[in-house]
């Protein structure tokens, strides 16, 4: 299997995304003899920034670029071929005002891409490239915004993350949050984070058909 991880905290030792990603993708290999990870971090390594060229460059047909154009989608060309090239996705990233960090965000405007992620076709529909994939987003909340909490209405993150996806193809992408895990005492955020790795448990072995934990 090879899996495309993607991490997008600014924090590094201290971020819950990045440990419960690296839990998340360790559970992954006990139970896959051949994972190959390519690691994106958006923090180090981020998208590129969205320019007046790349706007007018993605809208023209492929056969018609100038050498201009090609050269403004060449960093968004490779990220979409890091994530075609994968067969699974993993997205660890927190929660930011109730949506997706800027970074995240950013690399969303670089792989949603026509012709490429996804085509249009004649009879006006939109097909995209990323069916056969599975797909797990990771996010870390400092509130509570689980069905019942005060916050639950405040969700933008997954919706947001939904239409992208499902624009591109993804279907049944899996979703994993984390919370409280920043607001709240801290029995209350070990719990959410203990109820978090129950899942990414319950999905590894899913994905991989094995009963890890069983046999570990
Ligand atoms: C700029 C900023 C905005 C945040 N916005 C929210 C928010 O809207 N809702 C929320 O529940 N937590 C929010 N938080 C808390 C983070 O989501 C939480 O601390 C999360 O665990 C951070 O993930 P990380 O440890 O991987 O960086 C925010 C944190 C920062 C720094």
């Amino acid at each position: 299997m090879k899996l495309l991880h993607v991490d997008t905290s600014p924090k590094s030792e201290r971020s819950n995304s990045r440990a419960l990603g690296r839990y998340f993708v360790e559970t992954l290999a006990l139970g896959t003899a051949s994972l190959t990870i390519d690691h994106l971090d958006l923090v180090t390594d981020p998208a590129p920034a969205m320019t007046e060229a790349f706007t007018i460059a993605s809208y023209t047909p492929a056969a018609e670029r100038t050498v201009e154009m090609k050269r403004a989608l060449v960093a968004s060309d490779a990220l979409c071929v890091r994530m075609l090239d994968a067969d699974a996705l993993v997205f660890a990233m927190p929660m930011y005002n109730w949506s997706m960090p800027a970074a995240f965000k950013a690399f969303i405007d670089a792989v949603v891409r026509a012709g490429i992620t996804y085509v249009a076709t004649a009879d006006g529909r939109y097909v995209g490239a990323l069916g056969t994939k599975k797909i797990l987003f990771l996010t870390t909340r400092g509130g509570d915004l689980r069905p019942g909490s005060p916050l639950a209405g405040m969700d933008a993150l997954t919706p947001a993350l939904r239409a992208a996806f499902e624009f591109m193809g993804a279907v049944d992408p899996r979703f994993v949050d984390a919370q409280p895990v920043q607001f709240a005492q801290p029995d209350d955020r070990a719990a959410a984070l203990d109820r978090a790795r129950i899942e990414l448990d319950q999905i590894a072995e899913e994905w991989t058909g094995q009963p890890i934990l069983a046999a570990a």
